[in-house]
C-alpha cells in the first residue's frame, strides 16, 4: 500500500519569530511511519516542525501551518490507498500574521484568531476508497470524545489516548492507546510507540483485506 501519514504539531506564526503551536514531537507519527516501511509500504511523510529525524526511506515533505498541511494532504490523497492523520494541527491561527517582528510597545496586547481548517474533515469531502485513521489525544473522556470524532470526521478507525495519564501521550516513547472502531474498542497496554505503530498498521493490512 501507499500511506500518507502526518505527523508533529503546526506552527501558526503571530509574526517572524514568534507563533502558536502544542507540545507534539513527531515520534509517534514517526514511529508508524518506520512500521509502514519495515512492513513493505511506501509511506508519504507530512510533518510539521520537528526536531527529530525522519525515516530515510519515506518521502518526506516538511510543512509550518495547518494550511500548509492541508495543501500537501490533497496533494498527496489522490495516489495514496490510506492516510493516518496523527499531526497535532492547532485548532486556530491568528487572524493575520505581521511580515515584520511585532513591537511590545506599539501593539495591543490582544491577538486575534480565527480557525484552521479541519483537516480530516476536508479529506471526508473529497476522499475516494483510502481508509482513514484519526487520532484523538484528551485530557480526559478520551473515549467519549473518539467515538464523536469517528462519526464526525468520517474515519475507519481512531486511536484514542488520555495524555494526562503517566507514559502516554507527547515527548515520551511510550503510550497507552485504544482503537475505536465502528465494530468494536480494543484497549492496548503500555506499549513503545514503534509497538504501537505496528498494531496500527498491522490494523490498517486487516481492514484493507
Ligand atoms: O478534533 P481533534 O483535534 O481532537 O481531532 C484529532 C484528529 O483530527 C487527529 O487525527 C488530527 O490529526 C486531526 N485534525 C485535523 N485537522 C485539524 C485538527 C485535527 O485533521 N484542524
Amino acid at each position: 500500500m501507499r500511506l500518507l501519514i502526518t505527523a508533529g504539531p503546526t506552527r501558526e506564526h503571530i509574526d517572524p519569530v514568534r507563533f502558536l503551536s502544542n507540545c507534539s514531537t513527531g515520534k509517534m507519527g514517526f514511529a508508524i511511519a518506520e512500521a509502514a516501511i519495515a512492513a513493505g509500504h511506501e509511506v508519504e511523510l507530512i510533518a510539521g516542525p520537528v526536531s527529530i529525524k525522519p525515516p530515510a526511506k519515506a518521502n518526506y515533505t516538511p510543512v509550518v501551518s495547518a494550511c500548509d498541511m492541508l495543501a500537501a494532504v490533497m496533494k498527496y490523497l489522490p495516489i495514496v490507498d490510506a492516510v493516518i492523520m496523527t499531526a497535532a494541527v492547532a485548532d486556530w491561527r491568528p487572524a493575520e500574521q505581521a511580515q515584520d517582528k511585532l513591537k511590545k510597545h506599539t501593539m495591543e496586547p490582544v491577538i486575534k484568531l480565527v480557525p484552521n481548517p479541519d483537516i480530516l474533515s476536508e479529506i471526508k469531502k473529497v476522499k475516494t476508497n483510502q481508509l482513514v485513521i484519526g487520532f484523538a489525544a484528551e485530557t480526559r473522556n478520551a473515549l467519549e470524545y473518539a467515538k464523536d470524532k469517528l462519526e464526525r470526521k468520517g474515519l475507519d478507525m481512531i486511536v484514542a489516548n488520555d495524555v494526562s495519564l503517566p507514559g502516554a501521550g507527547f515527548a515520551v516513547d511510550t503510550n497507552i492507546v485504544s482503537f475505536v472502531t465502528q465494530k468494536n474498542i480494543e484497549h492496548l497496554p503500555l506499549m513503545s510507540k514503534q509497538e504501537i505503530g505496528c498494531e496500527i498498521i498491522r490494523r490498517l493490512e486487516e481492514m484493507s483485506r
